[in-house]
C-alpha cells in the first residue's frame, strides 16, 4: 500500500479527536476529583489565618508547619493560574480559539481556577484564587471545622470531601487532571493556538513543583509518602493508560477529518524536511513516550512487561497496515492492562 493511501485510511479510521470547545477525548470527568463530593468550596480565606495555614514562619511545635498558605501564594506558580488568563498570551490564545475572555472561558478556567459549579461555590469563594487550596484538597464545608479538632486525624476526614492527596494514586490522578494532553480539552488545537505545550516526561515534570509541605522523618511516620520511584512509575502507568483510554474512546467521536494529533509525536509532523528521518514509514508515530519509559525502567514485573510491550506493538502493526478494528481493540486491551497495573501498583 503506498503511504498516502495508508495515511488516508489512518485518517479515515481515526477521525475523531474533540474540538478546543469541547473536552478531549478520555476526558478524566470519570475520575474522582477535589470537586466530586459536591460539598461547597469556602475559599482560601477559610484556611490562611496566622493560626491555622497562614503562619509568617513554620511552627515548631506543630505537626505541619502552618505556613502553607505563604508557601503557596509565594512560591507555587498555580497561586497565579488565574491571573495569567488575563495576560497578553492568554488573550492571544483566546483570539485564536475565537473566544472573547480566557478568564471567562470554562475551557481555560477548567485548568486555571477551582471551577466549581455554581452550587458549590461558598459565600467568600472567589474564581479570582487561581488553583487554590480546595482545588486540590476538596470543598472544605464538612471537614474544616473538624479537620484541626484534638485527637482528630485528618486523614480519616475523606468521607467528608478531604481529598486524599496523600494517596499516590489519587494525587497522581489529580495531577495529570490539568497537566496532560486527552484531560480537560488538552489538545492539540489548544496547543497550535500558542499555549504551552504539556509535558510528555510528568514524572520529571512533577519532580519541580515548589510545593507547600515538609517531607521530615515525622512527616514520613504519619503519611508513608511514595518514593521517587513509585511515584515516577505510578505516574507513567496514570499517563499511558489514560493515553491509550483517550486513542481507545476516539473511535466514537467521528467528527472531522484528522484524528486528534497530540496522539502522535510531535517531531513526526514538526521537523523540516532538511532533516530526514531514516526510520520513518511515512506515517505519523503514536506518543508512547511514558509507556516506553515504562518499559525501560526495570519498574514492571516480567510477565506485565512483555504484555504491554506486545499491546505497544500490535497498535503500532495495526496503525502502519491501517486496520482499523485491530489499532482501536489493541488501544482497548492497553488501556485496561494500564488500569489494572496502576491499580495493583504502590
Ligand atoms: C488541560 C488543562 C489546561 C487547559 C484546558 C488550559 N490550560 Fe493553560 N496551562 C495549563 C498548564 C498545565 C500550564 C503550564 C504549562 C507549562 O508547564 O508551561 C498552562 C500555562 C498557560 C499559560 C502560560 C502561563 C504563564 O504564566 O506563562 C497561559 C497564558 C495559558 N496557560 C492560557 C490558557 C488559556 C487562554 C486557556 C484556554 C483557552 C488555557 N490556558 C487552557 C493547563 C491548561
Ligand atoms: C496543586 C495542588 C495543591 C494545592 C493548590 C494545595 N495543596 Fe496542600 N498539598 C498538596 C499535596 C499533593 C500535598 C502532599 C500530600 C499530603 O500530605 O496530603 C499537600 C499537603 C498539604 C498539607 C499537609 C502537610 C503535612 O505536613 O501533613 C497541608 C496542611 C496543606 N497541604 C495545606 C494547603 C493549603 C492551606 C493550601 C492553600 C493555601 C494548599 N495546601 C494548596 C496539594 C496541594
Ligand atoms: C486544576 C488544574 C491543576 C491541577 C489539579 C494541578 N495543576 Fe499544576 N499547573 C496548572 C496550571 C494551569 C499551571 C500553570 C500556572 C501558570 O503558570 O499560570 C500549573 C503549573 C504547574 C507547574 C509549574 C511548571 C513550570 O513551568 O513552572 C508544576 C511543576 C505543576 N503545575 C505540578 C503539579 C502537580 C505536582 C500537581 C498535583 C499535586 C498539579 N500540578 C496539579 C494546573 C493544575
Ligand atoms: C500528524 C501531524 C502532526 C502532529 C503529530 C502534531 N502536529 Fe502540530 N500541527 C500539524 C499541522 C498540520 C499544523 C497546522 C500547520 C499550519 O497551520 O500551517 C500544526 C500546527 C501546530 C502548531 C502551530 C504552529 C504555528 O506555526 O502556529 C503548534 C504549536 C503545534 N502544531 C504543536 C504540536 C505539538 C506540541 C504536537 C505534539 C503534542 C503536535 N503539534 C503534533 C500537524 C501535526
Amino acid at each position: 500500500m503506498s503511504s498516502k493511501a495508508a495515511l488516508a485510511i489512518l485518517l479515515l479510521a481515526l477521525a475523531g479527536g474533540a474540538g478546543a470547545s469541547a473536552p478531549a477525548a478520555g476526558d478524566a470527568s470519570a475520575a474522582p476529583t477535589p470537586a466530586a463530593a459536591g460539598f461547597k468550596h469556602l475559599g482560601y480565606a477559610s484556611c490562611a489565618q496566622s493560626t491555622c495555614h497562614g503562619a509568617a514562619t513554620p511552627w515548631m511545635i506543630s505537626p505541619i508547619r502552618q505556613n502553607e498558605y505563604f508557601q503557596w501564594r509565594d512560591h507555587d506558580p498555580h497561586a497565579h493560574a488565574y491571573a495569567g488568563l488575563s495576560g497578553p498570551r492568554a488573550q492571544a490564545i483566546a483570539a485564536k480559539l475565537g473566544v472573547s475572555e480566557a478568564a471567562k472561558t470554562p475551557l481555560c478556567l477548567g485548568c486555571h481556577s477551582d471551577n466549581v459549579p455554581e452550587a458549590q461555590r461558598g459565600e467568600n469563594f472567589r474564581i479570582e484564587e487561581g488553583i487554590g487550596c480546595e482545588a486540590c484538597h476538596g470543598g472544605s464545608e464538612k471537614w474544616l471545622g473538624q479537620h484541626n479538632l484534638p485527637d482528630v486525624d485528618p486523614m480519616s476526614m475523606t468521607d467528608r470531601g478531604l481529598y486524599p492527596t496523600w494517596q499516590l494514586q489519587a494525587r497522581t490522578t489529580l495531577c495529570l487532571g490539568c497537566h496532560q494532553y486527552g484531560q480537560r480539552g488538552a489538545d492539540h488545537h489548544l496547543v497550535a493556538a500558542g499555549h504551552p505545550e504539556f509535558s510528555d516526561d510528568l514524572p520529571a515534570y512533577f519532580a519541580k513543583w515548589p510545593h507547600h509541605f515538609g517531607v521530615d522523618a515525622q512527616y514520613v511516620a504519619r503519611k508513608h509518602p511514595a518514593t521517587a520511584a513509585q511515584t515516577a512509575t505510578q505516574t507513567d502507568l496514570q499517563a499511558a493508560g489514560n493515553w491509550a483510554a483517550a486513542l481507545a474512546s476516539s473511535e466514537a467521536a467521528h467528527q472531522g477529518l484528522m484524528p486528534e494529533l497530540s496522539f502522535f509525536q510531535c517531531d513526526n509532523c514538526h521537523r523540516g524536511l532538511s532533516q530526514p528521518d531514516r526510520g520513518s514509514t511515512g506515517l505519523p508515530r503514536l506518543d508512547q513516550a511514558a509507556l516506553r519509559r515504562l518499559l525501560a525502567s526495570g519498574a514492571l514485573d516480567g510477565q506485565l512487561r512483555a504484555r504491554l510491550s506486545d499491546r505497544a506493538a500490535a497498535l503500532d502493526g495495526a496503525l502502519l497496515h491501517g486496520d482499523r478494528a485491530a489499532f482501536y481493540n489493541a488501544a482497548r486491551e492497553l488501556a485496561a492492562d494500564l488500569q489494572a497495573a496502576q491499580a495493583a501498583a504502590r
